[in-house]
């Protein structure tokens, strides 16, 4: 049984698409705890509701993003996880959590990466971009997390139509339902490990 960490700092959206898709068996792990580096985090609450152990680790306690990142591994070691869910996590971790959990940290992009991804690239921001492309087509990814930002190897995407009326708010409603559905099938594909990686390639491969 996989033991998932989610790393989550609003509203917990994210998460409770995990929660909803283990609870229909369509997650073959368990979410071992929660961590946000907000107390306030409204996913902190959907995570007591179902038992699940919440741990909060605030960023400005630590003297650097190195040691609020080693404050994270350790919580994480110490409830025996093996698979990282980043849900609307907003704070840059220091790669020593990828070397802690090599290709086992999924995180979920509200736009069709590589494309409006990077640095000032989350939230309403990414949204605006993409509208003030032009772009006809917007979506999500989930993607494993590597030490640049949003650029790990692409595991799911999911696409909405950028309507001529769209607005921020009505294009992230549209590409969040994108993200609930897609995140959970990703969590799955590396539980089951039916992922293999080639470089920026990820390719399903069937179960033997
Ligand atoms: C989502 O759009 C996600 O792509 C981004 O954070 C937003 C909110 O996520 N990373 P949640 O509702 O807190 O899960």
């Amino acid at each position: 049984m996989g033991r998932i960490g989610v790393l989550v700092s609003g509203g917990g959206s994210n998460l409770q698409a995990l929660i909803d898709a283990i609870e229909a068996g369509a997650i073959s792990g368990e979410i071992g705890v929660v961590i946000s580096n907000k107390p306030e985090a409204f996913a902190l609450e959907r995570a007591k509701k179902y038992g699940i152990p919440v741990e909060v680790i605030v960023y400005q306690d630590y003297d650097s993003r190195l040691d609020f990142t080693a404050a994270i591994v350790k919580c994480l070691l110490e409830y025996r996880i093996d698979l990282v869910c980043l849900a609307g996590f907003l704070r840059i971790l220091d790669r020593l959590i990828v070397d802690a959990f090599p290709n086992r940290i999924l995180n979920t992009h509200p736009a069709l990466l590589p494309a409006f991804g990077g640095k000032g690239m989350y939230g309403h921001h990414v949204h605006q971009a993409v509208i003030d492309s032009g772009a006809k087509y917007s979506g999500a990814t989930v993607h494993l997390v590597t030490a640049e930002t949003d650029e790990g190897p692409i595991v799911a995407q999911g696409i909405v139509e950028v309507a001529d009326d769209d607005t921020v708010t009505t294009l992230a409603a549209k590409v969040l339902e994108v993200e609930h559905r897609i995140y959970p099938e990703a969590v799955q594909l590396l539980l089951e490990e039916q992922l293999k990686i080639e470089g920026f390639r990820v390719r399903k491969v069937k179960k033997s």
